[in-house]
């Protein structure tokens, strides 16, 4: 059996992205066989794509998608043909018209939650679920900074925190930006290209700072983050959007203020299969309950994923985007 999907010979930039037909096996024991409906499309897919995150090659790419089973394999017993799923982890390989995945990374997806929205929220829900409720426990009244408050995680998150009650300031890369994402829970944003974050934090605060900063950025903001917290606060680095952070003494941390730095990931929040459908549940709660509003930002044709790539190295694309099969 074969089908249309991306792949990567090379390590480099978004050209680099080849669409083509390859070989998809039958799904072996615990596997099953997805026809996708919908792709999630991630800044960690250009990580694995430029080389930040090894991988061998060639490769396939991508992490997050929903469709319907056509096919089980050996030993599945929790899902049948035509049940309706989605994933958002290892084995890479979501860029794909079909594929094969295993069931131990696999949720269902609610009758009342559609193909594009799950294949939207899985991945960028669940990483703002563990953000705001597990690596630091934000609680209503609190201030909290964010980050690239536009883009797919961030508008999630600051709409979590929103509901939590928090005080969401969010750094954005233009004024439309700063307005959807003021649209979305923000209640301050800055423009972090022509302001400096750290002064309108502590103005915004009155000189308090805040207990937590939530950094995907990396390299552009991640130390200067450290001088946005409070006594014993905490800097959590999530990503590398404009490249790896810079590694950080522990000296620094005292002389700042007794500050703690995590660099956490979804796949170890999310390591077991119960904490994987108790994460999802709860994402899929917060869509039902209507604390949480997704707005597809664009969908691209999954041959098009090279100009995705492109749009969204380039900053130029905001909230959740799909790549369609
Ligand atoms: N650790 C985890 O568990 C985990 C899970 C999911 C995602 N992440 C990370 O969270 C971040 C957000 O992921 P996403 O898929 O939702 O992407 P995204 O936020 O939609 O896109 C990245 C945004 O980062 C900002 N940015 C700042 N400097 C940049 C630069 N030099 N180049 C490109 N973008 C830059 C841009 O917003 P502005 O124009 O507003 O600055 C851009 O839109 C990524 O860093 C990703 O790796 C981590």
């Amino acid at each position: 059996m074969h089908t249309n999907a991306i792949m990567v010979h090379k390590l480099g930039g978004p050209e680099e992205m080849m669409w083509e037909q390859i070989e998809v096996a039958s799904p072996k024991e615990n596997e099953v066989l997805i026809k996708q409906t919908a792709i999630g499309l991630n800044f960690i897919d250009t990580y694995f794509r430029s080389g930040l995150y090894p991988t061998p090659l060639p490769t396939p790419i991508g992490m997050e998608a929903a469709g319907i089973i056509e096919e089980t394999g050996p030993g599945v017993t929790e899902f049948k043909v035509g049940d309706r799923v989605a994933y958002a982890s290892s084995p890479l390989g979501s860029y794909s018209e079909l594929r094969v995945f295993p069931t131990n990374n696999l949720v269902k997806i609610p009758d009342d939650i559609s193909d594009d929205l799950a294949a939207a929220i899985m991945l960028k829900g669940m990483t703002a679920e563990y953000l705001v409720r597990r690596t630091f426990k934000v609680e209503s009244g609190q201030t909290v900074l964010f980050h690239a408050a536009a883009g797919g995680v961030g508008l999630i998150a600051c709409q979590w925190l929103k509901s939590i009650g928090a005080n969401v300031i969010g750094t954005v890369g233009s004024n439309e930006k700063a307005e959807l994402a003021r649209a979305n829970g923000c209640d301050h944003t800055i423009l972090y290209k022509e302001e400096n974050f750290v002064e309108k934090v502590k103005e915004i605060t009155n000189g308090a700072g805040v207990p937590v900063v939530y950094d995907s950025v990396g390299k552009d903001t991640a130390l200067q983050g450290l001088d946005c917290l409070s006594p014993l606060g905490l800097l959590v680095v999530f990503g590398n959007s404009s490249g790896n952070a810079p590694a950080i003494e522990p000296g620094l941390l005292a002389t700042k203020g007794s500050l703690y730095v995590t660099r956490p990931t979804l796949f170890s929040y999310n390591n077991t299969r119960e904490k994987l459908v108790e994460s999802a549940n709860h994402v899929f709660n917060m869509v039902r309950n209507g604390n949480i509003t997704i707005k597809i930002g664009a969908k691209y044709a999954l041959k098009d994923a090279v100009q995705a790539h492109k749009d969204l190295e380039a900053r130029r694309t905001t909230g959740c985007i799909l790549l369609m099969p």
